[in-house]
């Protein structure tokens, strides 16, 4: 998408460019809806046992071959609606746009009195980058950023406004989908030995200009993709920016930067049946834990992988695994334990990065496991349904807390994570997501491509989705740590090896 001429100002948006946005916007709309059709991985408990475990969830939400042409059905429909709600977004936005980045500059920065690194923002042609440059303050390389607790901060957090991301799907806009309480959106985390630097969006752009950044895996870390998004399109004009989505892979990209902020859905890593970006939530759900290559050969030249799964696996304590491949016919499989498998499957993604990745080039992260909120007496709350009644965080830090996190998964990855060639940065967010059983989106989200009704929204012992998280929320905070390891490794461009 290009524009006659840099900055165009405020309401003379040339209709092309409106009705492009929103049939853009649209073809994202409906792969979202066919794909959030297919969105909740789990099948209906199997037996008593692994209940504990398992999201509750109905036999509804799981999609069948001859649901296709239903989920076609519903998706004209929302597409429709898509399209009106766009139109009034884009109108906002546009006109508040020479506002917001005023606002966003005067913000400024308290002075922290400590011995810091410090770097300094690029100087541009652009009249507003220059109010931009001040210092900012990066931790100490030493300091463990994922140990700390969660403060009240309505002045920083959240870091954008739901309304003016117009890019975050009817999955994770809670606000607009009826939430009431919004202070979700305000904990910002405090590391305990040091702070997370002030968040910079051209900052961070300088640091992905002529790069591509890409997460890599299941709808979690969707969700974190969205988040960043919304970072980064805050400081970008409407017609700059845009979002296209075909077969596994989306991309928005950011012109003025030549950037793109990528998502490859891979909910394994591994080849797998359940690969397909539309049609995926298969019940018998078969891994190939040695077969990477096909997804790999997507994840080559981009400068920054950020790599999770999680989720897919939780449905079952055994994964079956295929005796050989899928490209053959082959449908017999074995039973294999999840952390021996989750392992496997490991081994071979960390062997595909040593072979693959050039060092000097890419970044690499591994999010660890995105925690689920099934159930409140974990968190001694004996009158909660699920997450859905929670309106702040455990902010008893003392207290042991076990929302059934799959911790022999989270051993397996750290230690995979550590013994490879390529440095691996690991983003340690399990524990201090496990705290924030305020942040998901509940039943303020979509099924099936529609939002819950509001007989399904009075149900949340059936229909809350506590898997998820709001946006702008919690996958923000995890975007401020990718953000804090970008902008302190490229500050002093040399690379470790
Ligand atoms: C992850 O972070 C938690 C605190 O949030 C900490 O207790 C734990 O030791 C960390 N684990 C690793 C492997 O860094
Ligand atoms: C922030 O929170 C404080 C304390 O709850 C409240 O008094 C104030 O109005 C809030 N400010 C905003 C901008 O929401
Ligand atoms: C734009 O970005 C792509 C992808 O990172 C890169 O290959 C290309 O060289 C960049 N173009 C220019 C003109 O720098
Ligand atoms: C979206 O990406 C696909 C695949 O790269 C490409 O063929 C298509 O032209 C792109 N669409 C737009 C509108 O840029
Ligand atoms: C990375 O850069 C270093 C020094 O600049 C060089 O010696 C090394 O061969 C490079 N590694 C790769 C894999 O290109
Ligand atoms: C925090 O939890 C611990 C352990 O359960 C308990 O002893 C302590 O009293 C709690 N503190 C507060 C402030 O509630
Ligand atoms: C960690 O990995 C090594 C091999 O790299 C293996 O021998 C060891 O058993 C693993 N430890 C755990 C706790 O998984």
């Amino acid at each position: 998408m290009k524009s006659t001429t840099g900055s165009r100002k405020g309401s003379n948006l040339s209709i092309f460019v409106v009705a492009f946005s929103i049939f853009l916007f649209g073809c994202f709309m409906y792969n979202e809806d066919v794909k959030s059709i297919a969105e909740f991985p789990f099948s209906r408990p199997k037996g008593g046992q692994e209940i504990q475990e398992e999201p509750s969830k109905n036999t509804n939400g799981i999609i069948q071959e001859s649901d296709k042409n239903v989920g076609d059905q519903t998706t004209v429909s929302v597409v429709l609606n898509a399209r009106t709600v766009v139109e009034t977004e884009i109108e906002t936005s546009d006109s508040d746009h020479d506002q917001k980045q005023e606002s966003v500059i005067l913000k400024d920065g308290k002075e922290k009195e400590e011995e810091q690194q410090k770097i300094e923002l690029p100087a541009e042609d652009d009249d507003e980058i220059e109010e931009e440059e001040e210092e900012i303050e990066l931790p100490p390389e030493d300091c463990d950023l994922f140990t700390g607790q969660w403060v009240f901060d309505n002045v920083t957090h959240p870091l954008y406004k739901e309304d003016e991301c117009e890019f975050l799907t009817a999955q994770v806009t809670c606000m607009r989908n009826g939430r009431k309480d919004s202070l979700y959106q305000n904990w910002r985390w405090q590391p305990r030995d040091c702070s997370l630097p002030k968040f910079r969006p051209r900052l961070l752009l300088e640091k992905l200009r002529n790069k591509r950044l890409m997460f890599v895996g299941d709808s979690l870390n969707r969700n974190q993709w969205e988040s960043m998004i919304c970072f980064v399109q805050s400081v970008v004009p409407p017609e700059r920016k845009s979002l296209n989505k075909s077969g596994s892979l989306s991309v928005f990209r950011i012109e003025d930067y030549n950037a793109t902020v990528e998502f490859y859905w891979a909910p394994f890593l591994v080849e797998s049946n359940s690969d397909d970006p539309n049609m995926h939530s298969i019940l018998n759900r078969i891994i190939m834990p040695e077969s990477i290559k096909k997804h790999g050969k997507n994840w080559k030249n981009v400068d920054f992988l950020i790599f999770n799964t999680y989720i897919w696996w939780m449905n079952t304590f055994a994964m079956k695994v295929l005796r050989g491949s899928f490209d053959e016919g082959a449908t017999e499989y074995d039973e294999i334990a999840r952390p021996v498998a989750y392992e496997r499957v490991l081994r071979t993604w960390a062997k595909w990065v040593d072979k693959n990745i050039n060092p000097n080039r890419t970044q690499v992260f591994f999010m660890s496991m995105s925690p689920l909120h099934i159930k409140s007496l974990d968190w001694e709350n004996p009158d909660g349904i699920k997450c859905a009644l929670e309106t702040t965080p455990i902010l008893n830090t003392s207290m042991p807390l076990n929302v059934g996190t799959d911790r022999r998964l989270f051993r397996v990855a750290v230690n995979i994570t550590e013994s490879m060639k390529v440095p691996v940065y690991f983003l340690n967010v399990t524990t201090l997501s496990e705290y924030r059983k305020d942040a998901h989106t509940s039943v303020h989200t979509i099924r099936q491509g529609k939002m819950l009704t509001p007989e399904q929204k009075a149900d949340p012992a059936n229909f809350a989705d506590c898997i998820h998280w709001c946006l702008p929320g919690l996958p923000d905070t995890w975007n401020e740590f990718l953000y804090t390891h970008i902008i302190s490794r490229s500050s002093h461009e040399s690379p470790t090896l």
